[in-house]
């Protein structure tokens, strides 16, 4: 995490897009600080890229405001020309000019700001040095590989130096292996670079290992925003558990206050939580990470401890996925791979693993 600074970069103020009948986005306020990555997550259709078209100028907003640097940059009777606000844009398609070499691209935009030669080799030279692509300064896009070329699309934003860098799911053409490469190349570059970022992804596991904060959305709402471990953590609903991690959402037979937080009814088993009873508001569920389900060949101390069956096994490698059943209670858990199907196993749960949510 890189220091805060007071004033935010950008500021979106109770921003609303409406599309004819549809509210792309509808209400939303947040900020980014200086050096923070946030990333926006969330269902297709939610408004993720809605929201950053916006902060670009690629849409006006029907309704809020856009600050950047403390100027506003867009409102519903305001709008800044897009190539006037000093933010930098990153497709999932690079969008690279196919007919012009690796150098021509990325010295586009500042041939148009009209800088001199020598400045434009130079700022050009350090950026593709700086991505380890100097070598392929002559050569076109289309003989690099993706992500070669996604390494591109980002130098070529870089070097204009914006205030802010949006990058709308830039890995998401990537296969597995080289998307989790790419993703630490791209924090790296994002903090050589010295520089602010909004990224979007539908991949969880993407969220958590870039995000400052995350910002969960749905619908064109924001549900939660939080730094990554207490957006995990402690979900506010249903929604949020199921779209950050794997969680066992259970609904209780009766909550009441116990010493410490609450005791948690679910008839043959009573688990404790660190959380008041009214959490989750009112009918809360309750939200277990399929991690946080321990997994012990007898009985450990402490509490929220009790005996389950083992109903199946899936070897994950390193790890197995466990469904338990303890006296109507089913459960998933992932753990180390010593159970197999049919056992007799005793769970524990740390009451601060209980977390009530929202329905
Ligand atoms: N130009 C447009 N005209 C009409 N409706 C639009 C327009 N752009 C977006 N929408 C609608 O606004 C909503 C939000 O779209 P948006 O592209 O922001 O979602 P998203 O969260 O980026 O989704 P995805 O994860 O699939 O990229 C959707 O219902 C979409 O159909
Ligand atoms: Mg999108």
């Amino acid at each position: 995490m890189q220091e805060i600074h007071a004033t935010p970069v950008l500021d979106v103020r109770s921003l609303t897009k409406a599309f004819g009948a549809t509210k792309a986005v509808d209400d939303i306020s947040f900020s980014v600080h200086a050096g923070e990555i946030l990333v926006i997550v969330g269902g297709s259709g939610c408004g993720k890229t809605t929201t950053l078209r916006c902060i670009a100028g690629l849409e006006e907003p029907t309704g809020g405001e856009i600050h950047l640097d403390g100027v506003l940059i867009a409102s519903a009777q305001h709008s800044m020309a897009p190539e006037r606000r000093g933010i930098g844009m990153v497709f999932q398609s690079y969008a690279l000019w196919p007919h012009k070499t690796i150098f021509e691209n990325v010295a586009y935009g500042l041939e148009r700001r009209g800088l001199k030669t020598q400045e434009i080799r130079s700022r050009v030279d350090e950026a593709l040095t700086q991505v380890g692509l100097q070598e392929f300064a002559q050569r076109f896009p289309s003989s690099l590989s993706g992500g070669q070329q996604q390494r591109v699309a980002l130098a070529r934003s870089a070097v204009l130096r914006p205030k802010l860098l949006l990058l709308d799911e830039p890995l998401s053409n990537l296969d597995a292996k080289l998307r989790e490469h790419m993703r630490d190349e791209l924090q790296e570059m994002i903090r050589l670079f010295d520089m602010t970022a909004i990224h979007i992804t539908h991949d969880q596991e993407e969220a958590m290992a870039l995000a400052d904060r995350i910002i969960c959305m749905r619908n064109g709402r924001i549900e939660q925003i939080g730094a990554p471990r207490d957006v995990y953590r402690s979900p506010v609903n249903r929604y949020v558990a199921d779209f950050i991690g794997s969680s066992n959402i259970l609904e209780p037979l009766g909550i009441e206050a116990a010493q410490g937080g609450s005791l948690i009814d679910f008839g043959s088993v009573k688990l404790r939580s660190t959380q008041a009873p009214d959490a989750g508001g009112a009918k809360p569920s309750i939200a277990v990470r399929v991690e946080a389900v321990e997994l012990h060949a007898s009985a450990p101390e402490g509490e929220n401890v009790f005996a389950a069956t083992v109903t199946k096994a899936t070897y994950l490698g390193g790890n197995s996925l466990y469904r338990l059943e303890a006296n109507g209670l089913r459960l998933t858990a992932r753990a180390s791979d010593d159970y197999t199907c049919g056992e007799t196993v005793h769970l524990r749960i740390a009451p601060g693993d209980v977390r009530l949510i929202a329905p």
